[in-house]
């Protein structure tokens, strides 16, 4: 299986196949590299986003349909193509905090360096756009309270505040969709 790139005026949004995330956790990078056609950063995965790809990797062990949904590398377009941070969706349709099935939702890291760019809100309506391709025109987010970079660019794209909810590993969290 292959996953379209969505490319935006600056970035690829490059899906990470099982192959890739298996060669990341393995720290096979200059496989992975290859594979993707971007250069991965010396510190990443870090040891919080290698247990993040783990538990991407179990979910998609349980049901291989699940992968596509999930992670992409955000690739700077330009002759180096850095990978400058990550995004997707938390699994298919349906799986989402709100537990609403026709939903994804996203989630999105920018690596510090490049923060503060757009690069995040060029990515997120990317991936949105991807989706809707999907069929899906229903988006949630979960933030913490305190994120207060990710609460601008989620109220920047429109979303509205409509729940929260506990999450052991990331604590208390409020719920939006885009309606
Ligand atoms: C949240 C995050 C992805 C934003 O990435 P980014 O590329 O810097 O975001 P953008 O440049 O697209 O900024 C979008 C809007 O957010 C706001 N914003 C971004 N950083 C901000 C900051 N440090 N303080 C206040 N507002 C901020 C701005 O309003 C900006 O809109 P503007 O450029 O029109 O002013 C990034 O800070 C990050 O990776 N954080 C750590 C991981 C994380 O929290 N992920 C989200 C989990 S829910």
């Amino acid at each position: 299986m292959q996953v379209e790139t969505a490319s935006t005026e600056r970035l690829d949004l490059v899906w990470l196949s099982p192959a890739a995330l298996e060669g990341l956790l393995d720290g096979r990078r200059s496989d992975v590299e290859q594979l993707g056609g971007f250069a991965l950063p010396d510190d990443w995965p870090n040891e919080h986003d290698r247990r993040f790809l783990a538990y991407r990797q179990r979910q998609i062990s349980k049901d291989p349909g699940e992968a596509r949904w999930l992670v992409r590398a955000i690739v700077l377009r330009d002759e180096a193509r850095p990978m400058i941070g990550h995004i997707g969706f938390h699994g298919s349709p349906g799986r989402n905090s709100r537990s609403d099935p026709q939903a994804v939702e996203v989630g999105y890291t920018i690596f510090e360096p490049y923060r503060r760019r757009g690069y995040a809100t060029e990515a997120v309506r990317a991936l949105m756009g991807w989706a809707e391709g999907e069929g899906i025109d229903r988006f949630v987010a979960s933030i913490a309270p305190d994120n207060v970079p990710s609460l601008a660019l989620v109220g920047k794209l429109g979303f509205r505040e409509v729940g929260r909810h506990w999450d052991d590993e990331d604590g208390e969290e409020l719920e939006f969709e885009l309606p």
